[in-house]
């Protein structure tokens, strides 16, 4: 069974009239307060207003969160440290700060340029959560390099994820200022979730996160606050089988 819906509003009013517990995950990509150029969301706020309404949208997805649930984060440098204090305070277990290494960075000429976000990636319960290891596997050094002790199922991967940023013209590019790659989604999917149950993100964006959600058999929900970009990612989802 595979659905997948976004809803147009604010995610904190939007997540507060889901069930509790209702997600197997909750991916989310907020805005990182750096002045990125949004349709409507204002990405230059003051330190404290942004943090007060981080504590607002954590709590809501938080609320959400399946007790055997997985939570994942995509944050710049300018907020990781905030972030995972707040989750950490939150009763959440980290399980990875993974690194968004994208090969594909700005240029810079007064300092070097940064080629990396971070995914703070949780559970509620490190007893019990769900880990797909089989599902992203990759090639290991040791099958490139052709020695015989390889494992022919290759390696679950590090916390360094190389992946390019989407150039303009990719063919996954949607128009959105911020998309994510499919390919970081699948894995995070693949790896914390099962087939029908609910991924749930906050910052639909682009509607990455239901796209891919969709694509590998789980239910999906987003918010999005913008009526252009929800638009648009209805007109993603129906592309999809
Ligand atoms: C960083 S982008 C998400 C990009 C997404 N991960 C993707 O791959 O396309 C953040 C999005 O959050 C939306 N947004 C900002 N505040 C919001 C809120 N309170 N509720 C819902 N969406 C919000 C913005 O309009 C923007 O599209």
């Amino acid at each position: 069974m595979s659905d997948a819906t976004c809803l147009l509003g604010d995610c904190v009013r939007l997540l507060s009239q889901q069930p509790a517990g209702c997600a197997h995950l909750v991916f989310a990509d907020p805005p990182f307060n750096i002045g990125y150029k949004y349709d409507r969301y204002d990405d230059r706020k003051p330190k404290a207003k942004y943090l007060a309404w981080a504590d607002e949208w954590l709590a809501a997805a938080v609320r959400v969160l399946h007790p055997h649930g997985a939570f994942f984060l995509a944050i710049g440098d300018e907020y990781a440290a905030e972030y995972k204090v707040r989750l950490d305070a939150l009763g959440l277990t980290m399980r990875n700060w993974i690194v968004w290494h994208y090969t594909f960075g700005p240029h810079q000429s007064r300092k070097f340029g940064r080629d990396h976000a971070h995914i703070l990636y949780y559970v509620r319960d490190p007893e019990c959560f769900t880990f797909n290891a089989d599902a992203v596997r990759i090639e290991s050094e040791r099958q490139r390099s052709g020695d015989r002790r390889a494992s022919p199922k290759g390696r679950v991967p590090g916390d360094v994820w190389s992946v390019p940023r989407l150039p303009g013209n990719a063919r996954e590019r949607t128009g959105h200022p911020c998309q994510m790659p499919e390919a970081i989604l699948a894995r995070i999917i693949a790896a914390a979730s099962n087939p029908g149950e609910l991924v749930i993100d906050p910052f639909a964006g682009s509607g990455t996160t239901l796209a891919v959600a969709k694509k590998l058999g789980r239910r999906a929900l987003g918010c999005e606050l913008s009526p252009d970009y929800h638009r648009a990612v209805g007109e993603r989802l129906k592309g999809i089988a």
